[in-house]
């Protein structure tokens, strides 16, 4: 048999499985569903919308939730003559102003790119620099004015803007600026709790008329989405019974996200596959998903790495050989120690503790060590330790490092080596 062909032993639909797939039900969402459609309700009456914040951290539905309902409230406005319904969604990775969010805006307007925007206009795009904010402000009121009825935008990922929130206070206000008969509502999604609580108070005022928490998923529910998922994305019977609950387990342990559950059954789905065409068992196993765990691990080191120098990459050994030893959470200024000692058996000159600290934040931003504040009598420190496994981070380093079998080595002798 050639290297492809179309058979599959486990996958159905892989797509299924993919993170921009819609499932035609969001399991254990109806609390949050019903809050928010509530929010969304006065649109069917041919009243303002309200101004709705929806927060939440990542992975959790809020896209998915947001799509689905402005979907569902697409087809009731259909039966009503006076009500006309425009939704504008823009994603706003990449928009780090309110100016960028505005242009693009303008832009999502005159060529739509979003699965939710339902609008159409004839103007050419604008480009992204060389205006005063004013003047785009002033396009995007026109293009609205000209798209007319009630108006949802939709700003997924908000969060991006930071503190330049001026955008937030405008497009809410720009409901009294219009002249026109625009009935407009602001939709702000975000994962970053951060952000919502450093919003400047007028825009607080505005934007969260109505504020909706989506929490993170717990095992149960994480299960409930992930058999949904698997009995349309894998063929029968190809799960054993723990494979659901044990990717369900990690996740809820770790984030309560469902996308990091379902990238895991995804993974544990490919790596039984590509066993079972080698003439293995056609089953997924608990193994499978042990294996599935420590490659995406891996992969998010191996990702991280890419921004580390080599010193970064020392710091990070550092902490493995602490860690190797038992010896982790540890404070910065013995990982410090520990770490003049790794650079000069690399024959190198350690930098000064500052700058290790500095690597050390670097670390813990990437996902790869956790940071933990702790105190006793003698006041609060910081410790790091390992956030992947000691095996995912060494398999990593040693891409750069060279062979680190000695540091393998003290952790099985510790037991520590997962
Ligand atoms: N309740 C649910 N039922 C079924 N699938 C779900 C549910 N919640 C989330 N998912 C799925 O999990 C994945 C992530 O969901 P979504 O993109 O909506 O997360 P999010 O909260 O918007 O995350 P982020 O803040 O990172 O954008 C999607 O594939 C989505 O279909
Ligand atoms: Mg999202």
């Amino acid at each position: 048999m050639g290297r492809f062909n179309r058979e599959s032993f486990i996958i159905r639909d892989k797509d299924v499985l993919r993170d921009d797939y819609q499932p035609e039900n969001l399991e254990e969402r109806d609390e949050e569903l019903d809050e928010y459609a509530a929010t969304l309700r006065p649109v069917i009456q041919g009243w303002q919308p309200n101004n709705v914040f929806l927060y939440g951290v990542t992975g959790v539905g809020k896209t998915a939730a947001t799509h689905d309902l402005i979907n569902e409230l697409r087809e009731s406005a259909e039966q009503y003559d006076d009500v006309n319904l425009n939704v504008i969604e823009l994603n706003c990775t990449g928009c780090t102003t309110s100016y960028q969010v505005a242009v693009n805006l303008v832009n999502e307007i005159r060529e739509p790119s979003h699965p939710l925007t339902s609008v159409s206009s004839s103007r050419s795009a604008m480009s992204e620099t060389g205006y005063q904010q004013k003047r785009i402000f002033n396009e995007l009121y026109s293009d609205l004015e000209d798209i007319g009825g009630t108006i949802l935008i939709v700003l997924d990922e908000i969060d991006n803007i930071g503190s330049d929130d001026d955008i937030l206070y405008e497009l809410p206000r720009a409901r009294s600026q219009l002249d026109l008969d625009v009935k407009l509502g602001v939709i702000g999604i975000s994962n970053d709790f951060k952000f919502r609580d450093n919003l400047s108070p007028k825009v607080k005022d505005t934007l969260c008329e109505e504020e909706i928490l989506f929490p993170p998923y717990d095992a149960d529910e994480l299960q409930n989405i992930l058999s949904q998922r698997a009995e349309i994305a894998l063929h029968d019977g190809v799960l054993d019974g723990d494979v659901i609950p044990l990717c369900a387990a990690f996740s809820a342990a770790d984030s309560g996200s469902a996308r990091q559950a379902l990238r895991l059954l995804r993974k544990a789905a490919d790596v039984a596959e590509n066993e079972a065409m080698s003439g293995g068992k056609a089953q997924v196993t608990e193994e499978h998903v042990r294996e599935a765990e420590h490659q995406i691990q891996r992969q998010q080191v191996v990702e991280g790495m890419h921004s580390l120098t080599r010193h970064g990459q020392y710091v990070l050994l550092t902490v493995c050989q602490l860690a190797a030893r038992g010896e982790t959470p540890e404070r910065t200024k013995l990982i410090y120690e520990q770490y003049q000692q790794v650079v000069k058996s690399y024959a190198s000159d350690p930098l000064k503790r500052r700058r290790v600290h500095d690597h050390l934040s670097d670390l813990s931003l990437h996902g790869i060590l956790e940071l933990m504040d702790s105190s006793s009598d003698r006041g609060n420190y910081n410790e790091y330790e390992l956030d992947v496994s000691l095996s995912s981070a060494l398999d990593a380093l040693e891409n750069e490092l060279g062979n680190l079998d000695h540091v393998r080595e003290v952790a099985e002798e510790n037991s520590l080596l997962d």
